[in-house]
C-alpha cells in the first residue's frame, strides 16, 4: 500500500538528516552520493506536491530562498564575550594565578584546552529542539540574524538529536561556535574566482566573514563553510563541567573539534599550547592559538567577567608565522592621494594558509631602516588578517653587487614629477589626473563604508576608466545613459549591468556623512566625516565654514580643517560637487522637525556631567530649538551649559565673562 505523503516525508527527513549527520559530523557515510540524491529528490518532489507540509527543519530548506536576506538585530540571551589574550608562558602562569587567587583555597582547578579556530563566531538558538535563529556576534550584546545563511551549512543541525529520554530535557538551548573554511577548500574557491575574474579573498577568515553576511543564501550554500561548536547553555538542564558540555554537544549532533584536552594544571596547559603551536600546519584549517577554559561551571560563575571578557577563560595566541623567500623586485603603487607605496614582489611562498607573492614595505624610511634591496632573501611574516610584511633581510645571502634601494624619479603610472612634502615620509605624484589616482578615488567612493556600490569593484573601475566611460566619480551616475554600451562589454551581461545600475541608484540614498567620506578629502576618515556632518548638517554650511569654525568640532584639528578648505577651494572639486548634487545624492541630513526658534543665533558650549540628560541629548535639544553647539569657549560663545565637575572650559568662560547657566535655567529658555 502506498504511504501517506506526510508519513513518507517524515521518514525521508529522518533518513536524510541521519545521513547528513553521518557524513558531515562523523565523516562516516553509509550510503553512496547517488543513493543520497535519490532520497533528497524524492523528498523535494513530495514537498513540491504538498507545499503545506514543508517545515523549517526540513533538509530541503537549507539551500536558501530567492529572497534577499534581511539581517534583523538579535539581542543575545547571554552576551557573546571575547577573550583576553596571552602571548607568553609568564602571561599564562599569571592567568592561572589570578584564577586560583579568586577561588577558595581548597578548590582544585582543572582547565579544558581547545584549539582557537580562526573563523567567525556564531550563536545558534534552538527551541523545542529546532534551530530557531543564528546570529553573529556583533558588538557582543546584539548581533545580526543570519539564520538563512547558517542553515546552508550542512554541519549545523536543523534539529538536535534527542533520541534518548535523558537528552529530551535539553531542547531549549543556545550553542556557540566558530564558522570557518578549510584551507584547501578556500584555496580552490579562490582559484576559481580568479579564473572567473572575480575578486579573491585574502584568507579563509575574511572569506568566511564576508560569506556569512551575503544577501543571497544561494551563493552562501555554494561556499565551503563549516562549523565547530564549543559552548552550550541551557536553562532547562543542570550542567556542571565544560568538558561534559562538549561531550553533550557531540551527542546532540553538533560538530565539536576532537582536539580538546582536560588538563589538571597549568604546566599541562602549556604543553598543549606548545604542542599545537608546532603542529598547527598539520591541521586542514587555520588556528591562531589555544583557548583555555576553567572546567568547573561553578568556578566559572565565581570568577565572572570583567568588561567584555570572562575571567575564567583566556586565549594563548601563537606567534605570527614566518617564511623565507626571495624579493624579486620593488614596485611602487600609487594610491588615491597620489602617495607612492613600495611593494615587495616576492617569489611565491606558502604561508599561513595562502600563497603570498606580495608584501607591503610601508615607505622609503622603512626600506632604508631595514636596508631592503631587490634580489635579497627576506623573512616575511603574517599575523592575523594583516597584509604580509617584510620583517628582515638575510644579509649573508645578499648578492655583493646589489645596490641600496632608492626612490623613483617619476610617477611609475603617469610619468609625472614627484614631490615629498616637508615633515612627511611619503612621496607623491603631483598629477591629480594620474590614472592611478583617478581609479583610487573612484574605488574609495564606491567602497563599502562610503557609497557602498555593490558590484563596482576595482576590476570594473579599471575597465571603465580605461574605456573612458568614466573619468571621475561623478560620472558613475551617468552610466545609466550608457546601458547599451555597457551590455556590449564582453564580460558584462544584461543582468549584471542592470544589477550594477540598480546599486548605483540605491547609493543615492546613502546618508550625508557617508557621502562626505566618499568625496575622499584627505584626512577625513569615516569617523571624522560623521562628526563633521553631524555638526554642520549640510554641505553648504561646511563649504562656507571658516577653518576655525571647523576646528570647533571636538577632535577635529587643523590638518583636517585645512584639508577641507583646500578641497573645496579647487574648481574641479566644486564642479564634482555640483554634478553629484544634480545626480541627487544626500548633501544634508534630514532636518528633524524643529521644536522652536527660541535659541536662534545663540551658541552653547557644554561642559561637565549633566544630571537630567546626556550631552548628546542636550545637543539635540539646542539644535532642535535653533541654537548651535561648539566645542571650545571663545568670546563669541553665548552660554556655557555647565554640569557637575566642569573643568577648564568653565574657568575660561569666567575669564571671558560668558554667561554660565544650569540645566534648570536652560530648560526655562526652551
Ligand atoms: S570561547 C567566553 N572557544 O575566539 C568564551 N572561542 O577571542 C568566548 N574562538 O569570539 C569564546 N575558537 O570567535 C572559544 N574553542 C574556542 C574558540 C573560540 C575560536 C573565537 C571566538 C571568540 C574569539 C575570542
Amino acid at each position: 500500500m502506498k504511504k501517506e505523503p506526510r508519513q513518507r516525508i517524515e521518514e525521508l527527513r529522518k533518513q536524510i538528516s541521519e545521513h547528513d549527520y553521518r557524513y558531515y559530523i562523523l565523516a562516516q557515510p553509509s550510503i553512496s552520493d547517488y543513493e543520497y540524491d535519490q532520497l533528497f529528490n524524492e523528498l523535494e518532489r513530495l514537498e513540491k506536491e504538498s507545499p503545506q507540509l514543508i517545515t523549517n527543519d526540513s533538509p530541503t530548506q537549507r539551500t536558501g530562498s530567492d529572497l534577499a536576506n534581511e539581517f534583523n538585530t538579535i539581542v543575545h540571551k547571554i552576551p557573546m564575550l571575547s577573550l583576553s589574550n596571552t602571548y607568553s608562558e609568564e602571561e599564562l602562569f599569571d592567568f592561572d594565578r589570578r584564577v586560583r587567587e579568586m577561588l577558595p583555597n581548597t578548590e582544585k582547578v582543572d582547565y579544558v584546552c581547545e584549539l582557537k579556530i580562526d573563523g567567525v563566531s556564531v550563536s545558534l538558538n534552538y527551541s523545542n529542539g529546532i534551530l530557531n535563529y543564528a546570529a553573529t556576534r556583533g558588538d557582543g550584546t546584539t548581533g545580526e540574524e543570519v539564520t538563512n545563511n547558517v542553515k546552508t551549512i550542512k554541519s549545523v543541525p536543523l534539529k538536535v538529536r534527542a533520541n534518548s529520554s535523558k537528552k529530551n530535557s535539553i531542547l531549549n538551548l543556545e550553542v556557540r561556535g566558530e564558522i570557518y573554511m578549510e584551507t584547501e577548500a578556500f584555496n580552490k574557491m579562490n582559484a576559481e574566482r580568479e579564473l572567473e575574474g572575480e575578486k579573491t579573498f585574502a584568507n579563509p577568515r575574511n572569506s568566511t566573514a564576508g560569506t556569512i553576511k551575503l544577501l543571497d543564501s544561494k551563493i552562501v550554500a555554494k561556499r565551503p563553510l563549516q562549523i565547530f561548536t564549543y559552548y552550550l547553555f541551557s536553562e532547562t538542564k543542570e550542567l556542571s563541567l565544560h568538558i561534559e558540555n562538549l561531550k553533550l554537544l557531540s551527542e546532540l549532533g553538533f560538530r565539536v573539534n576532537p582536539n580538546y584536552k582536560l588538563c589538571h594544571n597549568i604546566e599541562e596547559v602549556l604543553d598543549f599550547c606548545n604542542y599545537w603551536e608546532e603542529k598547527r600546519d598539520t591541521l586542514p584549517y587555520e588556528i591562531d592559538g589555544v583557548v583555555i577554559k576553567v572546567n568547573s561551571l561553578k568556578q566559572q560563575k565565581i570568577l565572572g567577567n570583567i568588561a567584555k571578557s570572562p575571567r575564567w577563560a583566556v586565549a594563548f595566541k601563537f606567534k605570527a608565522k614566518q617564511a623565507v623567500t626571495k624579493l624579486n623586485k620593488i614596485t611602487w603603487q600609487v594610491g588615491r592621494t597620489g602617495a607612492l607605496t613600495p611593494v615587495a614582489e616576492l617569489e611565491s611562498v606558502f604561508l599561513a594558509g595562502s600563497t603570498i607573492s606580495r608584501a607591503t614595505l610601508h615607505n622609503i624610511d622603512e626600506i632604508k631602516r631595514k636596508d631592503i634591496r631587490e634580489g635579497d632573501t627576506v623573512i616575511i611574516e603574517k599575523g592575523g588578517d594583516v597584509i604580509p610584511k617584510v620583517v628582515s633581510v638575510d644579509i649573508n645571502k645578499r648578492d655583493r653587487k646589489s645596490e641600496p634601494t632608492g626612490i623613483p624619479q617619476k610617477c611609475p603610472v603617469c610619468g609625472s614629477k614627484l614631490f615629498q612634502p616637508e615633515e612627511e615620509v611619503a612621496i607623491y605624484c603631483e598629477n591629480n589626473f594620474c590614472p592611478a589616482q583617478v581609479k583610487g578615488r573612484i574605488s574609495h567612493f564606491a567602497s563599502r563604508g562610503a557609497m557602498d556600490i555593490e558590484g563596482l569593484g576595482d576590476a570594473l573601475i579599471n575597465l571603465f576608466v580605461e574605456m573612458k566611460l568614466i573619468k571621475d566619480y561623478s560620472d558613475i551616475y551617468t552610466l545609466k545613459n550608457k546601458r547599451d554600451e555597457l551590455i556590449n562589454i564582453e564580460r558584462l551581461g544584461e543582468k549584471s549591468v542592470d544589477n550594477l545600475l540598480n546599486s548605483i541608484e540605491r547609493s543615492k540614498a546613502r546618508p550625508f556623512d557617508r557621502v562626505l567620506f566618499a568625496l575622499g578629502i584627505r584626512f577625513v576618515g569615516a569617523g571624522a566625516a560623521k562628526k563633521i556632518a553631524d555638526h554642520f548638517l549640510s554641505i553648504d554650511s561646511l563649504v562656507n565654514a571658516s577653518q576655525q569654525g571647523i576646528e570647533e568640532i571636538h577632535e577635529i584639528g587643523p590638518s583636517i580643517s585645512q584639508s577641507i578648505k583646500r578641497f573645496f577651494a579647487e574648481d574641479n572639486n566644486r564642479r564634482l560637487l555640483d554634478r553629484l548634487k544634480r545626480a541627487g545624492l544626500q548633501f544634508q541630513f534630514e532636518r528633524k522637525q524643529k521644536d522652536s526658534n527660541k535659541l536662534e543665533g545663540l551658541s552653547f558650549v557644554l561642559t561637565g556631567t549633566l544630571s537630567t540628560m546626556s550631552r548628546e541629548e542636550a545637543k539635540e535639544k539646542i539644535i532642535a530649538n535653533g541654537g548651535t553647539v561648539v566645542s571650545s569657549v571663545s568670546k563669541n560663545t553665548n552660554f556655557i551649559l555647565a554640569g557637575e565637575s566642569a573643568g577648564s572650559k568653565l574657568d575660561k568662560a569666567v575669564k571671558l565673562g560668558i554667561k554660565i547657566i544650569t540645566e534648570d535655567q536652560f530648560y526655562k529658555m526652551i
